[in-house]
């Protein structure tokens, strides 16, 4: 029977994300700033990009080994041809057991229907305000708050499972906070207000711009008492409360102050096929060139299983906050958060 991969600290394999292409529509400065993602980047080309069958061979794999998730991101996930067809694949795979989304949400209305036809659960949709002109300046393209509303609705119409992402960063939408949190109450829906993180190498980090979980909690707790409740699983990345009233979830993912790597069971793989067992990772594994040569599915398996073996990756518990610009990171829209 199947064999348990476990790493150098003993942590198994259960999720894994999937970069499906690299470009976004949006231009979020902390994370594709429009100044560096300009019209010269060098995005990555359709060869360049793992294929649907590749995709799938490396899902198969990593089953496996015990994966039981896969999310698929971006970029905006919602960008690559025929995403769906990707997903009705996805869940013929043996063993995984739920394939979930993180998009922006804009592409939705277009496509939740078909999404959730080929099998997809769930979608996270992020949205970082919801004041119609600070969500215009925060996205990079001017786009207003209605069109992800739209996205949430449409999601919800085609029974799509919805939880919302919102990055916070103190002095630009940290009073944000409390309407994105009244708004979500009200209409019953999870939100999760996400540690402004140092990830990439663009964003222009600093730990002054992080406004902590604990922060946080006390403010919509102020308002809004909420009690903690327990994870859904083992390693869950968010941190669980419900309102006392029971009306919604909200939940923390405070990579800064409270780190989670101890649980940590993700892998990651970018559009071009580099396998990354960190977020903030310095260097993938290329295996996308293992893919396009001559190997058998048992050669891949055991090289992949080495990689994880190995992996000794705990950045967040061991993150020095003056010294986060000295490590050449990978870009959050590469890999996909
Ligand atoms: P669920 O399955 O719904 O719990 O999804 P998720 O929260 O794991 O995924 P999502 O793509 O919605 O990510 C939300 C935030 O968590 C993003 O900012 C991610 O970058 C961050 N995140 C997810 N996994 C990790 C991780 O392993 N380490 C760190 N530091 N951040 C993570
Ligand atoms: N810190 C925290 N979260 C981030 N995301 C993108 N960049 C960062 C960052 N620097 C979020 C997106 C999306 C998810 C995949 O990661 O807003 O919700
Ligand atoms: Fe696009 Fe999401 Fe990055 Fe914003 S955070 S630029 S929506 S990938
Ligand atoms: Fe996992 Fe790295 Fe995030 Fe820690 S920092 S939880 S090891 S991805």
């Amino acid at each position: 029977e199947q064999d348990i991969v476990r790493d150098a600290y003993n942590r198994s394999l259960h999720d894994l994300r999937i970069s499906v292409i690299d470009q976004c529509n949006f231009r979020c400065s902390y994370c594709m700033p429009a100044e560096i993602f300009g019209k010269d980047y060098a995005f990555l080309k359709g060869e360049q990009l793992l294929t649907f069958d590749e995709i799938v061979r490396v899902a198969t794999l990593f089953a496996d080994m015990g994966v039981r998730k896969i999310r698929l991101t971006g970029g905006e996930p919602l960008l690559r041809k025929q995403l769906d067809e990707l997903i009705r694949r996805l869940t013929k795979v043996n063993g995984i057991e739920d394939i979930a989304l993180t998009t922006n949400g804009i592409f939705l209305p277009k496509y939740a229907e078909k999404l959730k036809e080929a099998g997809l659960s769930r979608v996270n949709i992020s949205l970082d305000a919801i004041d119609e002109e600070m969500f215009k300046k925060m996205n990079g393209r001017g786009v207003g708050i209605h069109p992800v509303l739209k996205g949430i609705e449409a999601a919800e119409k085609a029974g799509l499972q919805i939880k919302m992402n919102m990055v916070v960063q103190k002095g630009v939408n940290d009073h944000q906070v409390l309407p994105m949190a009244r708004f979500f109450k009200e209409k019953g829906i999870t939100l999760r207000f996400i540690e402004f993180m140092d990830v990439g190498a663009t964003n222009g980090w600093s730990m002054k711009d992080v406004l902590t979980k604990q922060e946080m909690l006390e403010m919509i707790g102020a308002e809004m008492p909420v009690k903690a409740v327990d994870p859904h699983y083992v390693g869950e990345v968010a941190k669980r409360y419900v309102y006392e009233d029971g009306s919604a979830e909200i939940g923390f993912i405070s990579s800064i102050s409270d780190a989670f790597c101890s649980d940590c069971s993700r892998a990651r793989i970018s559009a071009d096929g580099q396998l990354y067992t960190c977020l903030f990772a310095t260097k993938g594994h290329d295996v996308r060139s293992l893919l396009r040569d001559d190997h058998t599915d048992e050669e891949l398996s055991e090289h992949l299983r080495m990689l994880w073996n190995k992996r000794d990756d705990r950045y967040s518990e061991e993150r020095n906050p003056d010294k986060v610009s000295e490590r050449s990171k990978i870009e959050m829209s590469y890999i996909g958060g």
